[in-house]
């Protein structure tokens, strides 16, 4: 008898992200007023100012889900490249902007589709490098396609669980699992919980791989930073506290230490 084949990372993003997967739900960035205002207002500053220095701003877009983020990217009047490693978002996306010349839809399978192209203004990349088992490399990749004075953002990102004190991460945890509750599908979410207490992860299960930071403990938030401070002139890093629960996000912004991260890189040289 035959093992079954290991699926590829495209199978299990197209799991967890199929035709009715819902992005707001338990994407905090997306829920909350206050986390979704600091990733539309550095959208809205950078691009901005990408234009008003260039008169273009031409963008990729990496992962762009059902395009919660591209609306403020046409808003911004830019032309925009998306690739989305997931058929089912892919085919919606281009469904949505099939009247808009200025937004093109690629399906990267693969996740390198990206990696080569016309060149850039900017790329934003909104809680999607930690979905990318080599993020750094990718980011590196995608750097080398933006022209001087162009920008790259990121946002939505978990900051390295090892920098992180044991408050910070069973604040996170906790504040998780009391929204998980609230979600049913307690067998698979328990089971999930178990395999990842006992540092096991299961390849064949979206739930551990699409989550990719869980398998690598976070996103090294201080590499990409020096990645960028060697490319762009300026950069900035936000830290903010983020979670599912309305109400713990409002808590959780005045008391709780940061738990993820975004980061700006303006003036690429
Ligand atoms: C959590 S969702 C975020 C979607 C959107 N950016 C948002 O914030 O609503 C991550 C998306 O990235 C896509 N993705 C993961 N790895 C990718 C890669 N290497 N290239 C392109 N898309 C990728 C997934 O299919 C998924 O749609």
């Amino acid at each position: 008898m035959h093992a079954a084949a290991k699926p590829t990372m495209r199978d299990l993003q197209e799991q967890a992200h199929n035709v009715g997967h819902d992005y707001a739900n338990g994407s905090p960035h997306i829920r909350h007023h206050s986390v979704r205002q600091r990733v539309v207002d550095e959208v809205q500053r950078v691009l901005g100012s990408v234009q008003d220095r260039k008169g273009r701003c031409r963008i990729l877009e990496l992962g762009a889900g059902h395009g919660t983020f591209t609306d403020h990217l046409v808003a911004a009047g830019a032309e925009v490249e998306v690739t989305e490693m997931s058929a089912p978002s892919a085919e919606l996306l281009r469904h949505r902007f099939r009247h808009n010349p200025l937004v093109t839809v690629t399906h990267d399978p693969e996740g390198k589709a990206a990696f080569s192209g016309p060149s850039l203004d900017a790329v934003v990349a909104i809680s999607v490098l930690h979905h990318i088992p080599d993020y750094l490399g990718t980011v590196e990749r995608l750097i080398q396609r933006i022209v001087p004075g162009g920008a790259f953002l990121s946002f939505q990102d978990p900051l390295w669980y090892p920098r992180r004190s044991k408050v910070s991460m069973s604040l996170d945890r906790n504040a998780y699992l009391l929204w998980r509750i609230g979600q049913g599908g307690y067998r698979s979410g328990m089971a999930t919980r178990i395999r990842r207490m006992r540092g096991v992860y299961d390849e064949s299960k979206a739930a551990d791989m699409v989550e990719y930071h869980v398998v690598r403990q976070g996103v090294d938030e201080k590499a990409l930073h020096a990645v960028l401070t060697e490319n762009f002139h300026r950069t900035h890093m936000h830290r903010y506290w983020s979670t599912q629960s309305g109400l713990l996000q409002a808590l959780g912004e005045r008391m709780a230490p940061p738990t993820t991260f975004g980061l700006v890189a303006e003036l690429r040289r």
